[in-house]
């Protein structure tokens, strides 16, 4: 259950009294919690959209490629976030360091991967199409090639990292409600607003 966590000092009773002090910067959960949202809300509309007569697909598929964009984009300020956060927790003296098992750094590691690579392969597919594509009036997206292979090819690749990441993350938030209700210590807590 621990793998997809950062194992912090995190038993409550190896913590000092001020517990709370492991606690990131508010911008690490806030950007966590918020792309958390924007994943989840992704693939459901994929779900739905892949199911769509062609007629009703295009508008669903607009907000699919507006949201999974908007992945991409909070995808650098979180990794300067967790990054600064990181540097500054270093810093501080030992009792408050987070200390981060193997298992742990590699499972964060993958789920970083998967929300680049997903949103890049789904960009790949909709830039070779062949024309431009609207999205929802507001923008066109490019068209590099009309490559029907690398389209095929990017898309299955795209559908199958999504449905990799939901499974992981699923697992990773088992994991933190696992140290929550049974372990009983401050992982999922420090990334909850509040004391
Ligand atoms: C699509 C859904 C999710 C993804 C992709 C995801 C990904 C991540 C990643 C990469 C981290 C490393 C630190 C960071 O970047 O903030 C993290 C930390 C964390 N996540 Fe998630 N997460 C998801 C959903 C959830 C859910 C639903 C929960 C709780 C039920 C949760 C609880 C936590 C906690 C408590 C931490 C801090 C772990 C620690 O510091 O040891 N996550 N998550
Ligand atoms: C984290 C972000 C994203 C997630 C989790 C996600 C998830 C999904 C899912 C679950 C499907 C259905 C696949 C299936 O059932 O086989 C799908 C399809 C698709 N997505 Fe995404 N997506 C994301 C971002 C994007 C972006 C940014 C684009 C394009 C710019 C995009 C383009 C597509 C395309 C072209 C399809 C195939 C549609 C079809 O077959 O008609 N996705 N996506």
């Amino acid at each position: 259950m621990s793998v997809s966590l950062q194992n912090l000092s995190a038993s409550a009773s190896d913590q000092p009294d001020t517990a709370m002090s492991g606690r990131p910067h508010w911008l690490v959960p806030a950007l966590h919690w918020a792309m958390a949202a924007l994943i989840i809300a992704v693939f459901i509309v994929g779900k739905v959209m892949e199911d769509l007569p062609r007629d009703q697909r295009l508008p669903v598929m607009g907000w699919h490629i507006l949201i999974g964009l908007s992945v991409l984009v909070l995808f650098l300020p979180r990794m300067i976030a967790v990054f600064v956060n990181a540097r500054q927790k270093r810093a501080q003296p030992p009792e408050n360091a987070i200390k981060t098992n193997l298992a742990a750094r590699i499972m964060q590691g993958v789920l970083y991967f998967l929300m680049l690579a997903i949103p890049l392969a789904g960009l790949t597919a909709m830039t070779t199409i062949g024309h431009n594509f609207p999205v929802l009036g507001l923008f066109s997206l490019p068209n590099f090639a009309d490559n029907h292979e690398l389209h095929e090819l990017a898309e299955n690749i795209h559908g199958t990292m999504a449905t990799v990441l939901i499974i992981l993350a699923g697992l990773h938030a088992l994991a933190a409600l696992w140290h929550h209700f049974v372990v009983k210590d401050d992982v999922l807590r420090r990334y909850l607003p509040g004391r």
